[in-house]
């Protein structure tokens, strides 16, 4: 059955019921010879009397009527709320830290799962479960309101094993597609929607201004216009309209604002910039997030000039709320608010400040109960306000009722076949070749064609899934080895070379000679996330990987490096000994998409999201600051 039927069906049902409730009551009234007696004493007749209790006994109370405005069902609920359901509808746990029972007892509006927070055993179904199970403890409140359940699908389904993992921002950036980009969000959101998960922490706008940052990667590059086209990502998740589509979920866009534009690159740090500089490079992809319908929007760590983005009023509340006309409601980050005044754990006075900033949801994982009791003394104090409590329910409420909440609360368990499905992992597969950048092809060594039929592979990022996959990759820092399933790029180069081509293969390069046509080194960076990647050192070559091309080119035969990397790395001094050089981002799960430009299949179109350092000393690097760099901004080789 599919969707339109089922919300027939219930509608049919619901109006049977009414009918049922109707001829019970008939008979009750009329058996007894009963009837109402107006306020005015006046006697009305039995059957109205009947038909108005039955079709007060029937109708479900405004809020839980889907053919009322959404308006007007949050302003009927809203009005039905007692303090202590709206402090709840504001407080978000980690799943690890909340039971059911207090998800009812606490009226808890939303549930995370931190990176890599996952069910055991990791599967889709026991995902639905436990969507399902936290679900209706919600739905056991007395205002029976459904949770929230968010995410970071920052690159599929993530977190979960077996789902398809696309490639990383940054490989979308370089691929400069924003259909393909809404394609990737309307497949994470069915393989989100078949596990219940229904709002999704992506995508991240950011804009990155300095490589050292250590979620580079998780930008589609270092100029406002990539992040604005590839807001596209939104509309694939939450679908046209939120709520419509064959799966929706909700999107964020973070991190709010300037997180790509900190001293140093350092993650959480300090952007200091002038308002005018954070308006033409960090604002823009917001405005066009926002302009897309962008259900809601996540506050960065980091400051702005010193004050803390967690308690920026202005730009939370005058800027994104007022001048960017943003309806939808802003949470926090992770354990967010304690960092405003930099001491650990979070005082009442910044529990104030970050819901009078504008904060409508706060991300607290652990002390949640501590979080309502602060915001329900500050509140009593008259230091927050009743109508911004209010407000953020508003806000909150209105993006549950246009998802569907209400009336479709469970997992759609008829997504779980797209799981980790033929269907999108040939889009990842088909993304990823798109976002492999040529930087160097000298004399054309590539594609592979009939004169290479013996092939030798090197390297650590040649056999491994998760290397390939990066950061957010079933944990939070992603790690080597076989996280998930997936095709690695050493397996793509032996399914896409064909019975006919000798490929050999050695991690560290043992095993190379003068017999092998070509050699592949795919080398790069180890998986991180966050704060985790910042480098404020070199951003060369890991030395294993400079051992394993070295011994390769000591076999005289042509290397063609892959790097398999978050950002661009400091290459220069090594490039002239390599015969070609692909940047390969983190492509996830699909390694075949690598050996399909490798071989020609599909010739190299991507194009440099980031201006490629000539030393890491350049950093921040970007276009038109007047540094010459290894490779400019948009630099990309073709074939032929
Ligand atoms: C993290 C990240 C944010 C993520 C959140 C929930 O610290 O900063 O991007 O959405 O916590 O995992």
């Amino acid at each position: 059955m599919d969707c339109t039927s089922a919300k027939a069906e219930r509608r049919r049902v619901r109006s049977r019921h009414r009918v049922l409730a109707f001829g019970v009551l008939a008979t009750l009234v009329i058996g007894t010879g009963g009837g109402t007696v107006r306020r005015d004493g006046g006697a009305v007749p039995a059957a109205d009397a009947v038909l108005a209790a039955t079709e007060r006994a029937a109708a479900p109370l405004p809020y839980l009527d889907p053919g009322l405005p959404v308006g007007k069902r949050v302003d009927d609920l809203i009005a039905r709320m007692s303090l202590d359901d709206k402090l709840g509808q504001m407080t978000q746990p980690e799943r690890r830290y909340i039971t059911p029972a207090e998800i009812t007892a606490h009226r808890i509006g939303s549930v995370l799962s931190s990176g890599g927070s996952a069910p055991s055993p990791n599967t889709p179904r026991s995902w639905a479960d436990m969507y399902d199970g936290l679900q209706r403890a919600a739905l056991a409140g007395r205002l029976r309101v459904p949770l929230m359940y968010g995410v970071d699908a920052v690159h599929g389904h993530n977190n979960v094993v077996g789902a398809t993992i696309f490639p990383h921002n940054i490989g979308l950036g370089a691929a400069r597609d924003p259909e393909l980009v809404r394609r990737i969000g309307g497949a994470t959101a069915r393989e989100m929607a078949a596990t219940g998960v229904d709002w999704n922490f992506a995508p991240c706008v950011c804009v990155v201004r300095n490589d050292r940052w250590g979620r580079t990667y998780e930008s589609f590059g270092e100029v406002p216009g990539l992040a604005s086209a590839m807001t596209t990502m939104i509309d694939g998740l939450q679908g046209e309209k939120l709520g419509a589509g064959p799966a929706s979920v909700l999107a964020t866009a973070k991190h709010y604002l300037g997180d790509g534009a900190t001293q140093g690159g350092d993650d959480r740090g300090d952007a200091r910039i002038s308002e005018e500089r954070l308006r033409e490079i960090h604002l823009p992809p917001f405005r066009a997030a926002v302009r897309r319908g962008v259900g809601s929007v996540m506050v960065s760590y980091s400051s702005w000039n010193g004050v803390k983005l967690h308690e920026h009023r202005y730009l939370v509340t005058d800027v994104l709320k007022g001048e960017l006309g943003f309806t939808g409601f802003v949470v926090s980050d992770y354990n967010g608010i304690d960092q405003i005044d930099g001491a650990p754990g979070f005082t009442r006075d910044e529990v104030a400040k970050a819901v009078n900033a504008g904060i409508d949801m706060v991300m607290v994982p652990e002390e949640w109960k501590k979080f309502i009791r602060y915001l329900r003394a500050e509140v009593g104090e008259g230091d927050v306000p009743m109508a911004r409590i209010d407000d953020a329910n508003r806000r909150i409420l209105t993006k549950k009722f246009e998802l569907g909440l209400f009336e479709n609360p469970m997992a759609d368990r008829r997504h779980l076949g797209s799981v980790g499905g033929a269907g999108h992992r040939a889009l990842a597969r088909g993304a990823v070749a798109r976002s492999q950048v040529l930087l160097k092809n000298s004399q054309d060594v590539l594609p592979f064609g009939p004169a290479h039929d013996k092939i030798f592979v090197a390297g650590r990022s040649a056999d491994d899934i998760g290397r390939q996959s990066g950061g957010w990759t079933v944990t939070w820092q992603g790690k080597p080895g076989g996280i998930t399933p997936g095709t690695t790029i050493l397996e793509g180069i032996r399914e896409v070379a064909g019975p006919g081509v000798e490929v050999g293969y050695g991690r560290d390069g043992k095993g190379i000679d003068d017999s092998y046509d070509a050699a592949i080194a795919v080398v790069g960076e180890d998986p991180y996330a966050e704060y985790h990647g910042d480098r404020t050192g070199g951003l060369g070559l890991d030395d294993a990987d400079v051992r394993t091309i070295e011994r390769l080119r000591a076999a005289d035969v042509p290397v063609i490096v892959v790097l398999v990397s978050g950002r661009p790395m400091d290459v220069a001094q090594r490039l002239p000994g390599w015969d070609a050089l692909v940047a390969a981002w983190l492509p996830g799960t699909e390694g075949g998409g690598v050996a399909d430009v490798l071989f020609g299949r599909s010739a190299p179109t991507g194009r440099l999201p980031v201006t490629w350092m000539s030393d890491a000393d350049q950093q921040p690097i970007n276009q038109g600051d007047g540094k010459k760099p290894l490779f400019p901004f948009g630099y990309g080789l073709t074939y032929g």
